[in-house]
C-alpha cells in the first residue's frame, strides 16, 4: 500500500494498472477513516484489481461558518484502514495540489441541491462535485464508492454522472452504525459525552420513521411530525430539518407514493449531524 502526493503519481499508477488490464475502484474520502469508510473500501477491494482511496479534506465544500480547521485528520490511523480492507494507494494531496493557483473552473447542480443539505449549505454540493469530477479525472476510475449516509451527495454524483456522461458506475453502501445506533460519522468525534448521550435521538428518530413506513404510513406530515417529536424531547438537540423528498429528483414530496428518501440533519450542541432512511430499502428489508 503506497501513499502518494501528487497528481502525477496517482496517474502513472493507474496507467501502469490498466496496461496490465486491471480494474479500478476509487473511494473519495476526507480521512478520519471510521468503518463506514472502510466498508467502502472493502466493497471496492471486493469489486476491482486495485483500490484507490482518496484522502483530502476539500475546502471548497465547507461554507465559511463551518468546521474546515477543526475536522479531523490522522494519516496514519488512515492508512491502517486502508491496508486492512485491501486499499491499493492512497491519493493524499495538499489543497494547492488540487487546487492551483488561479483555479477558476467549477461542476455545480440545481435541482437536487435545493433541499436537504444543499439549502442549509448553500456553497457545499458545488464544493462536493467540483473535487468528485476532479478525483473522477485524476484516477480515471472503473468504479466509484458512496456511502448511503450522505444520500443526498449519493444522488448528485449518480446525477453528474449522468448528466455529464462520465465512464463510471457509481456504487452506493448501506450506512454502517455504532452499536447503539448512531450512524458512524468522523463528526462523532466532536461530541462531548454528554453529547453523544443526546445524539442518539436521531437514529432513534429514523427507526420511528421506517417503522412507520413498514406499517404502511403514507402520509409524509405524519412520519415528519413524530420523528421531529422524538428530537425535539431531547433538550441538547436542535432541528435543522426532518424531510422526505422523492429520491431521484430531491424534491418535496407530501406522500409515500413512489421511492423516497426521508433525511434529517440535526445539531446536537455545536455539531450537525445527518441520517436517513431510503424507502425502497424499507420495503425490501435493507435499513438495519
Ligand atoms: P467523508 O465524509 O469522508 O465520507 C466519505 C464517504 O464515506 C462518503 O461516501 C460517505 O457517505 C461515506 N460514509 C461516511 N460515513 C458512513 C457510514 N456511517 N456508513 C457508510 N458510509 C459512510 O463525503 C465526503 O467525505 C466528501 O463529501 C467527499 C465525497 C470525499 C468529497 O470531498
Amino acid at each position: 500500500m503506497r501513499i502518494v502526493k501528487t497528481i502525477d503519481e496517482v496517474r502513472s499508477q493507474v496507467k501502469a494498472w490498466k496496461a496490465e488490464g486491471l480494474t479500478v475502484g476509487l473511494v473519495p474520502t476526507m480521512g478520519y477513516l471510521h468503518e463506514g469508510h472502510a466498508s467502502l473500501i472493502a466493497a471496492s477491494h471486493r469489486d476491482n484489481d486495485r483500490t484507490v482511496v482518496s484522502d483530502f479534506v476539500n475546502p471548497m465544500q465547507f461554507g465559511p461558518a463551518e468546521d474546515l480547521e477543526s475536522y479531523p485528520r490522522d494519516i496514519d490511523h488512515d492508512s491502517a484502514i486502508v491496508e486492512e480492507n485491501g486499499g491499493d494507494l492512497i491519493f493524499n494531496p495538499e489543497p494547492d495540489e488540487m487546487y492551483h493557483k488561479g483555479f477558476s473552473s467549477f461542476v455545480d447542480m440545481t435541482v437536487l441541491t435545493e433541499e436537504l443539505c444543499g439549502l442549509s449549505r448553500p456553497v457545499h454540493f458545488r464544493g462536493v462535485c467540483t473535487v468528485v469530477a476532479k478525483l473522477f479525472n485524476i484516477v480515471q476510475p472503473n468504479r466509484a464508492y458512496f456511502g448511503k449516509k450522505d444520500a443526498q451527495q449519493l444522488a448528485v454524483i449518480r446525477h453528474m454522472v449522468d448528466d455529464l456522461n462520465m465512464d463510471i458506475e457509481i456504487v452506493g453502501c448501506p450506512i454502517v452504525r455504532e452499536e447503539d445506533g448512531l450512524a458512524k460519522s468522523s463528526r462523532n468525534t466532536y461530541l462531548n459525552s454528554e453529547e453523544r448521550r443526546a445524539a442518539l435521538v436521531l437514529s432513534k428518530a429514523i427507526f420511528h420513521g421506517i417503522d412507520m413506513v413498514r406499517n404502511g404510513e403514507k402520509d409524509c406530515s405524519a412520519v415528519i411530525s413524530e420523528m421531529s417529536g422524538i428530537i425535539n424531547a431531547e433538550p441538547l438537540a436542535r432541528i435543522d430539518y426532518v424531510k422526505i423528498v422523492d429520491c431521484s429528483t430531491m424534491q418535496i414530496i407530501t406522500t409515500l407514493d413512489r421511492p423516497a428518501l426521508c433525511a434529517i440533519a440535526v445539531y446536537i450542541g455545536n455539531t450537525r449531524l445527518i441520517d436517513n432512511f431510503f424507502t425502497q430499502d424499507v420495503q425490501h428489508g435493507g435499513v438495519l
